[in-house]
């Protein structure tokens, strides 16, 4: 297919997808989606990869969250409804569908079933921003979506394994800052390609100084 056609279709989707989000406010509106593309395209100028697939999967990476389905496949389907429309060799539909059905952190120590350098840098995309400022928003923006607390002093942040992980998407008393320690503090070390490995450090770095002052100021010191 000529690459005018693949600009298209990225074209067509983003504005798909930017309706779709619209009006999202838990952290995964459009805004997020355009920032995982951005990113993934940039790791992508850096590491030879198929850069159609990389974008396409970062537009579509988020348009089932396996969290919120019983389907742990509802993304992989949703994308491949949408996919199916145009003239795509049926590989490329499938590497599309296979990021979206496995982009997602499933906890610590959960097996990543990603496998292909496409799908590593959507993953890297995600985990970027899911880390640094504006993930420190989305924390406590999904949180207060949930009513949340912000903080809890009583409840643990012991490691969870994958299923403990699962549920805290429903659990209403987990409180916003244990995400960090269930979560964000871990995705430095588990990025996948070494521009995203790059990047992940200063964003690390000023969610620990973050964190540090949360603490201080939650003991009333300062
Ligand atoms: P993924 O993008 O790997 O599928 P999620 O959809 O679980 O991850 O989370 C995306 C973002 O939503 C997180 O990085 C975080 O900002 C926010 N989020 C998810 N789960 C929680 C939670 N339990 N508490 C606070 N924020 C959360
Ligand atoms: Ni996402």
């Amino acid at each position: 297919m000529a690459s005018i056609n693949k600009q298209t279709i990225i074209k067509k989707t983003a504005d798909h997808i930017a309706k779709e989000f619209d009006s999202e406010a838990s952290g995964h509106d459009w805004y997020h989606i355009k920032r995982v593309w951005q990113i993934a395209k940039e790791i992508s100028a850096k590491e030879k990869s198929d850069t159609f697939v990389v974008e396409m999967g970062a537009l579509l990476h988020d348009i089932a969250d396996w969290k919120e389905h019983d389907d742990e496949k509802a993304g992989g389907k949703a994308a491949r409804k949408w996919l199916q429309q145009f003239e795509l060799d049926k590989e490329t539909i499938n590497h599309i569908c296979h990021i979206v059905d496995h982009v997602s952190f499933k906890g610590i120590g959960a097996e990543n079933k990603i496998n292909t350098i496409e799908g590593k840098i959507v993953q890297d995309a995600d985990r970027l921003d899911a880390i640094g400022a504006i993930a420190i928003a989305r924390v406590f923006a999904f949180g207060g979506s949930k009513n949340r607390p912000i903080h809890n002093p009583n409840i643990s942040f012991d490691p969870l394994d994958e299923s403990g992980y699962r549920q805290t998407k429903n659990h209403n008393n987990r409180p916003s800052v244990h995400h960090f320690y269930d979560k964000l503090l871990h995705l430095k070390d588990l990025m996948n390609t070494s521009t995203g490995k790059k990047m992940a450090i200063r964003r690390h770095k000023f969610m620990e100084d973050y964190l540090k002052e949360f603490f201080k100021e939650w003991e009333g010191n300062g």
